[in-house]
């Protein structure tokens, strides 16, 4: 049956976090076909209200709500909570998109990015399809064209975080830092293990075994799900940054066959959801602040020979980790589910 004309119940799950109030807007900008939007959260928020569409929106508790009738359920509230809760939708009938790392790396879940591998979408056997780490999500919009034209072996990658991955808090900790520090008042670190403003913290989420962290680990992980190619070396450091929205991500590949810094620009030039910035001159290129941040698009810059290998390339990406990093992509995933059915 053609969804054409269609109409969905959607619950946003974490509506009041940084991510889930971005869905509600991308939800309203993109004019998805919302029959109902139930926005869902803790106890806590519950009475208390969300914005869609100029309209204000009651909270409900996620823990007393009944999912019969959800079509969609866009869910961005922690592991934990999808853990808990994304079943129970999807076993009410719901197509749950989850933005938590949860079930990323179950073989019976599709790991989307909606300019890379769209066909998943269809791939979900469990009702659950889970939205890629923001750090995996911009790296893989840009390198999964050069990956199909040229096939690349390892990524060298860097990247340089923003706050807001780590949701409401980490923003207001930055913020209350910032000023406090300016003030010349002491600070008491709560979301960050040290100090974040005027600050690098080369650490984000817990340390593994192997000495690397699992942020970092989630690039490897996930780059090789969603390009479908357990062959691509991956190795990763994740540093937190006192930048409020967008990641950056210092990038250098090492490609099967050669690639030169033009052919990579024709290429990324017309790819979907990037837009290269690559002036080499002052400001010429993409930074969190002047391009990603509150804009849709994966932009790279600083794309240029890697000197000192022969089929090396270096590039510089940015993008919002709120919008394509998470909500957004999460959004788009929901057009692929409501145009196919
Ligand atoms: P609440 O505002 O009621 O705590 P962020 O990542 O910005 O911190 O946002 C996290 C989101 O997840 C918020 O909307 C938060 O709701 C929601 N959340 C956290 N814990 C739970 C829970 N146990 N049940 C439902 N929603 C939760």
């Amino acid at each position: 049956m053609s969804n054409q004309n269609r109409s969905f119940t959607v619950a946003v799950v974490g509506a009041t976090g940084a991510v889930g109030e971005t869905m509600l807007s991308i939800l309203a900008e993109r004019d998805f076909p919302v029959g109902k939007l139930i926005a869902l959260a803790s106890e806590r928020s519950a009475g208390g209200t969300v914005d869609y569409k100029g309209q204000k929106i009651a909270v409900q508790d996620l823990a007393t709500f009944d999912p019969a009738g959800v079509d969609i359920a866009l869910f961005s509230a922690g592991g934990g909570v999808s853990k808990e809760y994304a079943p129970k939708f999807a076993a009410a009938g719901a197509v749950v998109i989850d933005n938590s790392s949860a079930f990323r790396y179950d073989d019976d879940v599709p790991l989307v990015v909606s300019e890379v591998n769209p066909e998943q979408v269809q791939n979900r056997p469990r009702g659950i399809i889970a939205n890629p780490n923001c750090s995996t999500m911009q790296m893989l919009v840009a390198l999964a064209p050069i990956h199909r034209k040229v096939g690349i072996e390892r990524i060298n990658v860097a990247t340089y975080q923003s706050v807001s991955g780590g949701g409401r808090s980490a923003l207001e900790e930055l913020g209350k830092q910032t000023g406090q520090l300016l003030n010349f008042q002491e600070i008491d670190p709560q979301r960050f293990p040290v100090q974040i403003a005027f600050n690098l913290i080369p650490q984000i989420d817990e340390f593994l075994d192997n000495g690397f962290t699992k942020e970092e680990m989630k690039l490897v992980w996930e780059t090789r799900k969603i390009l479908g190619d357990d062959s691509i070396q991956v190795n990763p450091t994740a540093v937190r940054v006192p930048v409020f929205y967008g990641h950056s991500e210092a990038v250098n590949i090492e490609t099967k066959t050669k690639i030169t810094p033009e052919e990579a620009r024709t290429l990324l030039e017309n790819a979907p959801g990037v837009e290269v910035v690559d002036d080499r001159a002052p400001g010429g290129y993409p930074t969190p602040v002047t391009h990603a941040s509150g804009t849709d698009p994966v932009y790279v810059g600083r794309i240029r020979d890697d000197f000192s290998h022969p089929r090396g390339l270096n590039m510089w990406i940015v993008s919002d980790n709120i919008r394509k990093g998470a909500a957004l992509n999460a959004v788009q995933v929901a057009e692929l589910v409501a145009k196919n059915g």
